[in-house]
């Protein structure tokens, strides 16, 4: 990034330019520069770069709907942003690399269509439900039915995590959810159950199944967790799994009022969620996307398989079967996002828009939007802008080691792509 050089006329830019030029947060004016990429045979990239804090994270803005954790992912009022300016009710939206599906979900609340892909089945188990949630009545009947005293198989190595009753309970429901799924009996009900233990198994309240371990998102291993019960001389207290379900079903549907639930049976019924690799996405035809909001793995900075091998564990998923990408050098990650780039470009509409999140990595020495730039250029997009979205520090980001945190400041870059 460097200072401002040649800037094109304001009159020939598209509107979301006027406006992030135009930009103040609390009086602070849009800081302007350029990003610029040489490259080897052909003229090179320059972009016009944007950087103030054009959203905020506060929790309290985002809906309820959204508080599952997940490893790396973004706040809804980043895909809200692109949402908002880019799109109309009932266009397409996707994610390719959905996560947890926060565009998804945001693109849902927004009445828009959403879509979304990752190769990791755990993530389609966590989005799904929340597009048509059941009402929390038909979730406290279901786990009041169900008997969670027996269990065929018990781990006994999680009861570094788990009291054993708990640890009874955590498997019985693990196997009444496999049997469903295999038997083809599963519904919205046991999907829901199914997302929202997959969010209580391991955190750092009593809010969670576990004694106290890492954030929710990123579990431990079984002897790293041994070694965390030694140091602050723990075991593992007794928790009620049905209930710690319940409540935590309440609080995610705290925001869904019938208007909500309206909105979202009607982007659910819509929807096109995949589990596979984002380079090849068949079902989503040509042409069909208004908008792609999404976030790559960065390099090698998460490991993704590793960070969710619990999770996998109880949704009956081997995550060292899944193919997901990890590349050290970054040609080798570039190659990855064009073959990706290539087939965005083929889903998106003329005059579509890819708004693609990338961080900072190797403490800031790879930037990584102007490592992306060429991808989506040799896709055939055209580059049209970079925003930087920077706040301060959270509380939460400090102490859990959010990525992109440098001195003070936690940033979200993101570059804009447009298919001509
Ligand atoms: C940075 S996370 C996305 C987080 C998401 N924005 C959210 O808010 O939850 C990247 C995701 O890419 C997925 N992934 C990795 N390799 C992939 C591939 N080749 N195709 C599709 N998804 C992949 C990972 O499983 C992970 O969920």
């Amino acid at each position: 990034m460097s200072v401002p050089q040649r800037l094109p006329a304001p009159a020939s830019q598209p509107e979301i330019v006027r406006e992030l030029r135009a930009f103040t947060w609390n009086g602070r004016p849009t800081t302007r520069a350029v990003t610029s990429v040489g490259l080897a045979k052909a003229r090179p990239i320059v972009v016009e770069t944007f950087v103030n804090e054009f959203w905020t994270s506060r929790q309290r803005d985002a809906h309820s709907l959204h508080e599952v954790s997940y490893r790396a992912c973004f706040k809804p009022q980043l895909p809200r942003f692109f949402i908002d300016r880019f799109t109309a009710p009932g266009d397409v939206v996707y994610d390719p690399f959905m996560g947890r599906g926060t565009t998804v979900i945001e693109a849902a609340l927004a009445g828009r269509t959403p879509a979304g892909c990752d190769i990791n089945p755990l993530s389609r188990m966590l989005a799904q439900p929340r597009l048509a949630p059941p009402p929390a009545e038909d979730v406290e009947r279901r786990l009041a039915a169900l008997d969670l005293s027996l269990a065929v198989s018990y781990p006994r190595e999680l009861e570094v995590f788990y009291h054993p009753e708990t640890l009874r309970e955590i498997c019985a429901l693990r196997e009444y959810l496999l049997a469903r799924d295999r038997s083809g009996s599963i519904d919205g009900v046991d999907r829901w159950i199914r997302m929202v233990a997959v969010n209580r198994l391991t955190g750092h309240s009593p809010g969670f199944f576990s004694v106290y371990t890492l954030p929710p998102n990123q579990a431990t291993s079984v002897d790293a967790q041994a070694r965390i019960n030694a140091r602050r001389k723990q075991s593992p207290p007794r928790r009620d799994v049905r209930r710690l379900i319940a409540a935590k079903t309440r609080s995610l549907l705290a925001d869904c009022d019938t208007a909500t639930r309206a909105t979202l049976l009607r982007s659910a019924n819509r929807a096109t969620l995949m589990t596979r690799p984002a380079r090849s996405t068949p079902e989503l035809k040509a042409g069909s996307v208004s908008l792609v909001v999404t976030s790559p793995p960065f390099l090698d900075v998460v490991n993704y398989a590793a960070d969710n091998w619990l999770r996998g564990w109880f949704c009956g998923i081997d995550t060292s079967e899944v193919e997901i990408s990890m590349h050290r050098k970054v040609a080798d990650w570039q190659a990855a996002m064009t073959s990706v780039f290539r087939e965005l470009a083929r889903v998106l509409r003329r005059g579509g828009h890819v708004a693609f999140e990338v961080g900072e990595v190797r403490g800031g020495k790879v930037k990584l939007e102007e490592a992306v730039l060429p991808c989506g250029a040799a896709s055939g997009l055209e580059p049209l802008l970079v925003v930087i979205n920077a706040q301060q520090f959270t509380k939460t980001a400090n102490c859990w080691g959010v990525r992109n945190n440098s001195k003070g400041t936690n940033t979200n870059r993101i570059v804009v792509f447009r298919k001509p």
